[in-house]
Order: structure tokens, then C-alpha cells, then sequence
């Protein structure tokens, strides 16, 4: 038995709902931010613009189901079980890394191997963005289509109102999020490993 050098860690269903969520994302950040400038150019006009927002929130939403049951019945959903123990010790030690470490020709502090896909920062990460702003990204935004279920006032504060700025915050951490996802993406044996990786489905060790 000679050593492993490439883990299939991305199935076919797992790229496509990553082609179709990163695809709607861009989408749902160029539109929403024109929404929140209310640019209404001739060429492209705000309805046009909201229309476009509708469809990509659509299809992410679909792309959701495809990741949610995915993770659900396949053994991929393990890599996003957090474990207690080191929580914090593991955070840093990997924050440190990429701050410091990776600049210095330390090794990773954990390695790739076919039970780790994750490092600590990105597990956490992928958990907070696919387990809690994602959904909420996307119940708040089939609540804003249809604003007579939102109830009418709390606190004095209009329902419409609070849901639209929790829309616009996790909408807001996503893109924050993405600029992160896709620097990090680079870090690897060659910058390209990980991109070839997502399309492909094979990590090269
Ligand atoms: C242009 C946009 C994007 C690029 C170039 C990109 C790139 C990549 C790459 C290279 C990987 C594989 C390596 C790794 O796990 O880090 C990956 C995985 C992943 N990406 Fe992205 N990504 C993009 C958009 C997004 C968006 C918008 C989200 C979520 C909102 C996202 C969530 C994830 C998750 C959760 C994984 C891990 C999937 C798994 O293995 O279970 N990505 N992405």
C-alpha cells in the first residue's frame, strides 16, 4: 500500500450547489449594493435590478436545499461537527498561522488528510456562514417578498424594517466573508490548487 497524494473531497453535488451559490452570491451583492445606492440609470434600471436580486436569491435558495440535504445524508457533513474540546487554542494557533507562520515557512498547523478537509478558522467559518447567515439571509429575503407575513410593529420599530437591516447585515458578513474565502482559497502548495480543486473535485496533497 503506497501513501494517498489525492482525496475526491468534492463531489458532483457539492460543486454544483458551490457553482450555483457563488454565482447567485456575486449576483445578490452587486444588485443589493445598487439597491442600497438606488442607482436608476437608464441602461440598467432599479427594477431591473431588483428582478435580478428576486432571481439570484431564488437559486441560491434552491442551491441551499442541495448543500443542507447533501451535508445531511453524506458523509461530507462530518468535516462541520465543531468540536468542543481546544476550541479557542485551535483558533488561534491557526490565526496565528496565517498571520505570522505561513509568511515564515512554518508548516500548517493541520494538515490536510482525509478526515481533516478543514482547518479550525475555516470549519468555524463555513459553519457560521452556511448555518446562520445564509439561512437568515434567506428566510428574511422570502419574508421582504412577501411583507404582509412580517407582523407590523415591534418595540414601535416597523417589522419591515427590522427584517431589512438583519437582511442587509448577514448580506453584509457574507461579502465580507467571500473577500476572505477567496484570498485563503490561494493558500496552499500552489495557489491554484484549491479553485482547480472546487471545479475538478480532487485535492492534490
Ligand atoms: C467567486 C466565488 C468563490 C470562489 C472562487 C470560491 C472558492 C472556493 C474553493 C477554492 C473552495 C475549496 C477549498 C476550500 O475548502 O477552501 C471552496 C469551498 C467552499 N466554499 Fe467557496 N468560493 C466562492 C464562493 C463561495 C460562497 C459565496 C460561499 C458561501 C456563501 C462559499 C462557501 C464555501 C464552502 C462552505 C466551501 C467548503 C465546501 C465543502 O467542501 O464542504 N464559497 N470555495
Amino acid at each position: 500500500m503506497g501513501t494517498i497524494d489525492k482525496i475526491y473531497f468534492y463531489p458532483v453535488w457539492l460543486r454544483i450547489w458551490h457553482g450555483f451559490n457563488a454565482l447567485g452570491i456575486l449576483i445578490l451583492i452587486i444588485t443589493g449594493i445598487s439597491m442600497q445606492s438606488s442607482i436608476d440609470s437608464p441602461v440598467i434600471g432599479f427594477n431591473l435590478v431588483v428582478n435580478l436580486h428576486n432571481i439570484a436569491g431564488i437559486i441560491v435558495l434552491i442551491s441551499y436545499f442541495i448543500f443542507f440535504t447533501g451535508n445531511l445524508v453524506t458523509e461530507n457533513g462530518k468535516f462541520y461537527l465543531i468540536k468542543r474540546k481546544d476550541f479557542f487554542k485551535n483558533l488561534i494557533k491557526q490565526g496565528k498561522y496565517y498571520a505570522w507562520g505561513m509568511f515564515h515557512g512554518e508548516k500548517t498547523p493541520f494538515p490536510v488528510t482525509e478526515k481533516r478537509k478543514f482547518n479550525p478558522l475555516q470549519k468555524y467559518s463555513y459553519v457560521i456562514v452556511m448555518y446562520l447567515a445564509v439561512p437568515v439571509v434567506i428566510i428574511t429575503g422570502i419574508a421582504l417578498l412577501f411583507p404582509e407575513i412580517i407582523i407590523d410593529q415591534t418595540w414601535g420599530i416597523s417589522g419591515v424594517f427590522l427584517t431589512a437591516i438583519l437582511h442587509s447585515v448577514m448580506g453584509f458578513l457574507i461579502s465580507i466573508f467571500l473577500f476572505i474565502h477567496v484570498y485563503i482559497a490561494s493558500v496552499g502548495k500552489s495557489p491554484k490548487d484549491n479553485y482547480k480543486a472546487i471545479l475538478n473535485g480532487w485535492h492534490h496533497l
